[in-house]
């Protein structure tokens, strides 16, 4: 069995990749490097001994797509590509939906030519509507505030109306919660091009002298210290689930969605302290007007994730930390060190 990872030198998708080699499981990155480095090839070598095929190429390419079909012996996919920054969103929604509508309807359409009908998604907990209670379980009410998120609803969507089509397809819609963490030798990270979007990489990045000091947006919210509560995964967690979703792929009825979190919130006071401990570098910070749509708490029910695919978290926010600290601090400015 091979798999196609998509956006797999990505953040998450290179994880996943250690994860899947680890397990002896052959695989193929499709990546345009759009926010990733080449240099992820070599990392994940080094991790796991062994080097993973590589296509450059945009999942938009039709053309390109049934060349790796064709020329591959791929039995399902893993699809990570996509933009994922809220803010820029916003900014292009017609970026957002070309690369990942139009990419995701190309990418599924040359599985169908293929005759490749499985397919593991990379959704978000940002598809859960604001009016919903946390915890959010997977028939909580959902809703968008910005492009991005409505992206990945419309994909899920388009999802289940294949699947209704034609029940060949098995598909796992996987619902992140926050992904954080590192591997744990440090030698594959998040490296966020320019300012970073998410919480980790900044308080990162603050505590090893990049940036002077972190915005915490909110102070009121209806929280126990006033400041955004979300469920932080480590991302190696969040890998090994994709590989529990591959192998029970088969056994479930055809088309899930499944959340992946720990279940517990953490507020951004809490990580910054965290980071602190792990870290032992101060991370100044400064309190901000809260941000559109950021909801005051957002964190799952991850029981049919531990009923469907056995899944349950190993990491702790202390682990998180440690290894996001263990990474940054190795690679100060990420997989490209400036000239
Ligand atoms: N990181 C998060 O907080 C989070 C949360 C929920 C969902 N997700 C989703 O998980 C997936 C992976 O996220 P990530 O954090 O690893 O992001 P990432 O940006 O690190 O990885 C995405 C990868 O896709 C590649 N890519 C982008 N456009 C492409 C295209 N048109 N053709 C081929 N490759 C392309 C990028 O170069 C990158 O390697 C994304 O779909 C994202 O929306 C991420």
């Amino acid at each position: 069995m091979q798999i196609l990872v998509t956006g797999g030198a990505g953040f998450i998708g290179s994880h996943t990749c250690v994860e899947l080699l680890k397990r002896n499981i052959d695989l193929i990155i499709l990546d345009n490097f759009y926010n990733a480095s080449p240099k992820v090839l070599d990392r994940i070598e080094t991790i796991t001994g062994k080097r993973p095929a590589l296509c450059v190429g945009d999942i938009r390419d039709e053309a390109l797509l049934d060349t790796v079909f064709a020329e591959n012996d791929i039995s399902a996919v893993i699809h990570f590509a996509g933009l994922k920054a809220v803010g820029e969103s916003v900014e292009k929604p017609l970026l957002y939906y070309g690369v990942n509508i139009e990419g995701t309807v190309k990418l599924l359409s040359a599985m169908d030519r293929a005759g490749v009908r499985k397919i593991i998604f990379s959704s978000s907990a940002s598809v859960y509507s604001d009016e919903a209670a946390c915890p959010f379980s997977e028939d909580s009410l959902t809703g968008c505030t910005n492009p991005y998120s409505w992206t990945k609803w419309m994909i899920e969507q388009i999802l289940t109306d294949l699947h209704r089509a034609d029940d060949r397809w098995k598909i796992v819609i996987l619902r992140y919660f926050n992904p954080i963490g590192a591997h744990p030798s440090g030698l594959i990270g998040e490296d966020p091009k320019g300012i970073p979007n998410n919480l980790l990489p900044y308080v990162a990045q603050v505590a090893v002298g990049r940036r002077e000091k972190l915005g915490v947006f909110g102070n009121d919210y209806p929280t126990p210290d006033g400041t955004g509560v979300r469920d932080y995964i480590h991302v190696c967690d969040l890998a090994r689930g994709h590989v529990l979703a591959l192998e029970k792929m088969e056994e479930l009825p055809g088309l899930e969605i499944i959340n992946l979190g720990t279940g517990k919130g953490s507020s951004v006071l809490e990580v910054v302290s965290a980071f602190e401990k792990a870290s032992g570098k101060p991370v100044p910070y400064e309190i901000k007007p809260r941000r559109a749509g950021d909801k005051p708490e957002c964190y799952c029910d991850p029981e049919k994730a531990k009923r469907l695919l056995g899944f349950e978290t190993e990491y702790s926010l202390e682990d998180m930390c440690r290894d996001s600290w263990n990474w940054q601090s190795k690679n100060p400015f990420g997989y490209e060190q400036p000239e």
